[in-house]
């Protein structure tokens, strides 16, 4: 696999660039993995000073500088193309800057709308040979534009030189959900239908669509988190081992997750939107865009048949956390009057993904004295590790050496959207609900055949 030998970063003035990829690159310059020029691309005819400037504003914001010889050496290796992407004369102006470099990754930190433009512009002016493209989610925004989308960019680009990012994938508390999964032997027998009475994901954030309501207008929160963050997580859970660990034989089982997940019909889901999202900057006035969502899905496995996986994501809930909950059965017998609780959980798994990594085993211990009654206790497994790298530090390493472990492929990102596509444009109107609650009421209507939600809580750990 050769390294790219330059970065073409498309979007460079844009949102995406100052939140997430500029402290990026200074996170990378300052581990000494950064050593190709990088050339920012976007409409503005801004000057390079003005566009270093905005990168060390965004450095600054984010993470601080705490390293001038770091930052000095991206400001060095920084350099600006302006112009319009539908503009052939562009694609030339970024030709003659790549000077040498044969190799681009080219990031597209750039609304999805722009992308066939992009991608076409990139293979006209033959930019693409021996180069990567580099995505950011969403891909497509049902089954057909992602299929249309995919078959723009490899009529260009061949599949394992493209790489679309879901910086889920790049987090560390899930990257160890398919660690924890295949690296022990205890959890195999118990991980199916014969053991697992429910899975529960909840995505939640006690904040709103703050600047983004032009973007969440076009996406809703089934697109926005579900189809593709909340859905690389479910893979992780369910997929089957792989055969080895060449990255290849794991996106084949996930793929096949999505493959055997049913397609979901109106009644499996909640839709939700917080009080006040209407008169949010660039939201329509009779907006039925959804920001929160709970659903049941079902995976049509030999492994998972009938267990309920339950999904749930929201703006302006009580919490900002994101927790998987796999619930086990309870035991058969009833051998004490609270083995079995008729309300609550017995055993469970719990991974924490966010705010901390973590992961906790729940088991029933004995309460000191004569009789046989007892309490849950928590296990913890694995806390909070120091040293861990950011998504998007991890990803556009990765995506510049050419490791594509961590992205998502064509036939898994369309999978996906076939499960949801049914429910993109048929579904009930979105239930209001109070800001900082867990939704609406309708949303427990959804798990009540299997208890209740899980609420998450951000310092849910020992010690915090
Ligand atoms: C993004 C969504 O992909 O993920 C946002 O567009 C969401 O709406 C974010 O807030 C959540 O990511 P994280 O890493 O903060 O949990």
């Amino acid at each position: 696999m050769n390294s790219s030998d330059a970065l073409v970063l498309f979007g460079a003035t844009g949102d995406l660039a100052h939140k997430m990829i500029f402290p990026a690159l200074y996170a990378l310059a300052k581990r000494g993995d950064l050593d190709v020029p990088v050339i920012g691309v976007a409409s503005p005819t801004w000057s390079l000073a003005q566009l270093r400037n905005r990168a060390k504003d965004s450095i600054k914001r984010s993470v601080g500088i705490d390293n001038q010889r770091a930052l000095h050496h991206l400001m060095s290796l920084l350099n600006y193309v302006s112009g319009d992407y539908k503009d052939p004369g562009t694609f030339t102006k970024i030709k003659e800057t790549l000077g040498r470099a044969r190799r681009p990754a080219h990031y597209l930190a750039i609304p999805p709308s722009l992308f066939e433009t992009v991608i076409k512009g990139l293979g006209a002016a033959h930019l693409a040979e021996h180069g990567r493209v580099v995505v950011e989610k969403p891909f497509g925004r049902d089954l057909a534009s992602a299929r249309e989308l995919n078959h723009v960019a490899q009529a260009v680009f061949p599949e394992d030189s493209i790489f679309r990012i879901d910086h889920y994938l790049g987090k560390e508390a899930i990257m160890n959900i398919l660690y924890f999964r295949f690296a022990n032997s205890f959890l195999e027998p118990i991980w199916n239908r014969n053991y697992v009475a429910s899975v529960q994901v909840t995505l939640s954030e006690d904040f709103g669509v703050e600047d983004r309501g032009a973007f969440y207008e076009t996406a809703g929160c089934l697109r926005d988190v579900i189809q593709n963050h909340l859905f690389q997580v479910i893979a992780l859970l369910a997929m089957e081992p792989p055969a080895d660990r060449d990255f290849g034989a794991v996106h084949n089982e996930k793929a096949k997750v999505f493959e055997a997940m049913r397609p979901l019909k109106s009644d499996d889901l909640v839709r939700g939107q917080y009080a006040g999202y209407r008169k949010e900057p660039d939201v329509a006035k009779h907006s039925d865009v959804e920001t929160f969502c709970a659903l049941r899905l079902f995976i049509d496995s030999w492994r998972w048949e009938g267990v309920p996986w339950y999904l749930r994501s929201g703006k302006y809930l009580p919490a900002t956390a994101t927790e998987v909950v796999v619930e086990l059965k309870p035991p058969p017998q009833r051998l004490f009057a609270d083995s079995a609780p008729m309300t609550g959980r017995t055993n469970y798994l719990r991974f924490q993904i966010s705010p901390n990594s973590a992961i906790a085993l729940a088991a029933r211990v004995k309460r000191a004295g004569k009789e046989f009654v007892g309490d849950q206790r928590e296990l913890y497994l694995v806390d909070e590790q120091p040293g861990e790298e950011p998504p998007y530090e991890r990803l556009l390493g990765d995506a510049m050496a050419g490791d594509g472990a961590l992205f998502t492929r064509e036939n898994a990102v369309e999978a996906a959207w076939a499960v949801v596509d049914p429910v993109l444009k048929t579904h009930h109107r979105v239930r209001p609900y109070n800001r900082h609650t867990w939704g609406p009421k309708e949303a427990s209507a959804i798990i009540a055949a299997d208890g209740c939600w899980h609420n998450p809580r951000p310092n849910d750990a020992p010690g915090r």
